[in-house]
């Protein structure tokens, strides 16, 4: 029987390299993205989608369950990082970011829900991120969004598993696609002239640029752990594509205070930055509370 997936995001980068490993292995794909010329047709059935637009998440839906008459999986994997100090970010665009990154997702999900109970099965896959537990300066409102889009799957999936449908979490780490440059330059953009933020601006850019050591993952890797998170028999909560960012996670989780002191360090070796009062550590990098 045909199996049916569609895939926000599938422009470039994860949502690209997941189309096109969805189609090697047999399966229908459509995929969505405002620039939709750049979607590849070998394959992969190319639909434009913007997701902050009801309309248009309305008609990508439609399509799809028009000429097919089922859906699978829903791969929620459109998104971006509105990075900025918080205070100089303005509202409007932190609202922006969760328009794409946790409505959009949403109302697909609230859009395929019908057929996939009907079916009896079904699974919507979010694509979040280590960011929902991992956190750094300049990255507020983006970790937000992926913090909130994990427990609003993890409630979903307890609504509708007696559906037999299921929503599960994909937790990237460092990535080598266009991620990180868009993340850079939106940190940039909302960085005030003069601002008192600019070391921080200064620290990401080491952390975000091509050559990064912590983007080690391609998005070939990744299409691997969406498919595994599509098809696994036994499904995960979530699914990370290496130990090394299982461990990052949990450490930010359970230990913030011994996350806060590594991401200073990390930092500061990104930046090239040594502190004369204290090797790694720069005098801007605030002391973790109670310290
Ligand atoms: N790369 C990393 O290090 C990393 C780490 C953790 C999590 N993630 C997450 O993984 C997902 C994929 O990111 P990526 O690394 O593959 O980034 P990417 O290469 O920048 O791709 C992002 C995709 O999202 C699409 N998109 C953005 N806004 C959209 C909108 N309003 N409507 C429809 N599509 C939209 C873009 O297409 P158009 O611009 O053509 O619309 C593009 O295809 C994101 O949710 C990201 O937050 C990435």
């Amino acid at each position: 029987m045909k199996r049916v997936v569609a895939i926000t995001g599938a422009s470039q980068g994860m949502g690209l390299a997941a189309a096109k490993l969805f189609a090697q292995r047999g399966w229908v794909v459509y995929g969505g993205a405002r620039r939709v010329e750049k979607i590849p047709t070998e394959g992969i059935h190319a639909l434009s989608l913007d997701v902050t637009q009801a309309k248009s998440n309305q008609e990508f839906v439609a399509q799809i369950l028009e000429r097919e008459g089922r859906i699978d999986v829903l791969i929620n994997n459109a998104g971006y990082g509105e990075y900025g100090p918080l205070e100089e970010t303005p509202l409007e665009k932190a609202r922006k970011q969760f328009e794409t990154n946790l409505f959009g997702a949403a109302h697909l999900a609230n859009l395929v829900l019908p057929t996939m109970r009907a079916q009896g099965s079904g699974r919507i896959i979010n694509i979040s991120s280590i960011g929902e537990d991992v956190f750094t300066p300049l990255g507020g409102w983006y970790h937000a969004t992926k913090a909130a889009l994990r427990r609003w799957s993890n409630v979903l999936d307890l609504e509708v598993r007696p559906f037999g449908v299921r929503s599960l979490v994909v937790q990237p780490g460092g990535t080598q696609t266009d991620w990180g440059r868009i993340a850079l330059e939106n940190a940039e953009t909302n960085s005030k002239p003069g601002s008192p933020y600019a070391d921080l601006v200064q620290a990401i850019r080491g952390l975000f640029s091509g050559d990064s050591p912590v983007a080690s993952a391609t998005s070939e890797d990744l299409a691997e752990v969406f498919y595994r998170a599509a098809t696994d028999p036994k499904p995960r909560y979530a699914y990370f594509h290496g130990t090394g960012d299982r461990l990052m996670a949990r450490l930010a989780r359970v230990h913030p205070k011994l996350w806060i002191r590594l991401a200073g360090v990390l930092l500061a070796r990104a930046r090239r930055v040594r502190s004369p009062g204290g090797p790694g550590t720069p005098p801007w990098w605030p002391r973790p509370p109670g310290d």
